[in-house]
């Protein structure tokens, strides 16, 4: 299993629960030190840096055989080579399309591809899922106290750091986990950018 935004969030919940679940995952991410969590922390199996290498050599290295599953979260340029490498009725999750959310890097699908190789192609929304959340908190605390899930978060202080945090986070300048802004001295007041 392919993860965008590996470092991120959801990634970073995706790639633990794919590992549990007995999966080879690949993450990919960028900048060595989100590489770094994603590999060291979370238990991938490897990350492409999609900085510093050509994301399709990396996966002929990492992935001779193929891709079995795309949980994709940015849509985009990425997602290119990623097809190009899906196996036949390989699968591809669309949760996100976090490279266009400031304009442009649109994603054209290739119809070709996807009808060559018999694809599967879902949109996720978590919301549709929310009668299975208690079963999720159970089986993700059980991961928790068992050492199996690891977690980050980055905590910008005060409300004017806002568009900071937000361009941060869409621009993937960070050093991966869970984006925070705290509005508050208390340190339960927190805003989820
Ligand atoms: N469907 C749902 O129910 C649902 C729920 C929550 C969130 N989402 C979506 O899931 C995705 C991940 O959410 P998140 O909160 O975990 O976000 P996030 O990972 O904190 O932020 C988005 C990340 O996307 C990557 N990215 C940005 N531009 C890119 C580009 N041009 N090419 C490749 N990668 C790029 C960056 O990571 P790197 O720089 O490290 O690659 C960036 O940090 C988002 O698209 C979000 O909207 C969907």
């Amino acid at each position: 299993m392919v993860v965008s935004a590996a470092a991120g969030p959801v990634g970073m919940v995706v790639v633990q629960l794919a590992k549990a679940d007995g999966l080879r995952v690949i993450g990919i991410a960028s900048g060595w030190e989100k590489c770094a969590f994603v590999v060291d922390e979370l238990g991938a199996d490897a990350c492409i840096d999609r900085n510093a290498e050509d994301v399709g050599a990396a996966l002929d290295r990492l992935c001779p055989a193929g891709v079995d599953i795309y949980f994709d979260n940015v849509g985009g340029a990425v997602q290119r080579p990623i097809f190009d490498r899906l196996k036949p009725f390989g699968r591809l999750i669309v949760c996100g399309m976090a490279a266009s959310y400031s304009g442009g890097d649109d994603t054209t699908l290739p119809t070709g591809i996807i009808l060559g190789k018999r694809l599967r192609i879902e949109g996720f929304v978590v919301l549709d899922y929310d009668s299975e959340y208690p079963a999720f908190r159970t089986e993700v605390a059980r991961l928790w106290r068992e050492g199996g899930i690891r977690y980050r978060q980055l905590v910008y202080e005060g409300l004017d750091s806002t568009p900071q945090a937000l361009a941060d986070c869409l621009s993937g300048r960070s050093s991966g986990g869970k984006i925070l802004v705290q509005v508050s001295e208390d340190d339960s007041v927190t805003a989820d950018v």
